[in-house]
């Protein structure tokens, strides 16, 4: 069976694809930094992925052998945009950097990007500048520099990870090791930080996606596309972004384009 690395694992779309990974055989290693409820499948590490220190606690408890890496873990924004960018992008990047030598070849990265990060084209130099910064960052200087407020946390971070998705796909630590990495953008999903994103983005965005749609999606929705990403099936999908968001990033594109 394949062995497969978890973050966010304790809740929503994390706690999803560890069930649906198991169910297909999978072995699971969850992070998170509270514990999953025991319905939820494999073996536990507690750390916090906004501590530039964690990615070398995690690589020290892990098997030598992984098959996929799924960066699932992310907050809203609502704890401030330092907090965001550690959390969604440098924390995972490092995780990624870290476990790099562990991944098998022919092995994967998924990171879960948002809908929020489609636009990243109208943020790019914003987002090269915070995807050049090698290693970890103070992110509360760079939140200085780049004068990100409370609500550009979320979609920057968004932006950032869609953008170094692309790059990591052909960097030598990952191509050359026959790493695939990619990306899933859900639209709204209904876990525990949808709260949060109507808090942050006002109600009225949040309906106006899920009116375009039809209804706002489900763990069970995303899952699937994660466990994908991570198979031989998709061993020709390479830098992607898939979005799984009932058609909502084509909604929004083709109001725009
Ligand atoms: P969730 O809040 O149910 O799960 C997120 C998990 O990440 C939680 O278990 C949380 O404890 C964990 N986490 C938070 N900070 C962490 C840290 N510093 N270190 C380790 N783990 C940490 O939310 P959901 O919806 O399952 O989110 C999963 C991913 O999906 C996130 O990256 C989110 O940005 C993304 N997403 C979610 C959408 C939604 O509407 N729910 C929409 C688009 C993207």
């Amino acid at each position: 069976g394949k062995t497969l690395l978890i973050t966010g694992i304790a809740s929503g779309i994390g706690a999803q694809t560890a069930l649906v990974a198991a169910s297909l055989g999978a072995e699971i290693v969850g992070v998170d930094v509270k514990a999953p409820p025991a319905t939820v499948p494999g073996a536990f590490i507690e750390a916090d992925l906004s501590d530039p220190a964690a990615a070398a606690a995690i690589a020290a408890r892990l098997p030598a052998r992984l098959d996929a890496l799924c960066n699932v873990a992310g907050i809203s924004g609502v704890a401030g945009a330092a907090k965001t960018l550690a959390v969604n992008f440098y924390g995972l990047r490092a995780l990624s950097e870290a476990l790099a030598p562990r991944i098998r070849e022919g092995g994967a990265i998924v990171n879960v990007a948002s809908i929020a990060g489609y636009g990243w084209r109208a943020n790019l130099e914003r987002t090269k500048h915070l995807v050049g910064v090698q290693g970890f960052p103070d992110t509360a200087a760079l939140v200085r520099e780049f004068a990100l407020t409370e609500q550009d946390g979320y979609p920057v971070s968004k932006e950032a990870l869609l953008l170094w998705t692309q790059r990591a796909a052909h960097q030598p630590l990952f191509r050359g090791r026959g790493i695939r990495v990619n990306a899933v953008s859900p639209g709204p999903v209904t876990t525990p930080i949808y709260g949060e994103f109507r808090a942050l983005f006002g109600d009225a965005r949040v309906d106006d996606d899920i009116t375009r749609v039809g209804r706002p999606g489900t763990a069970p929705d995303i899952a699937p596309a994660i466990a994908f990403l991570c198979s031989d099936g998709a061993r020709w999908i390479n830098g992607a972004n898939v979005p799984v968001d009932g058609g909502l990033e084509a909604s929004v594109n083709a109001s725009v384009l």
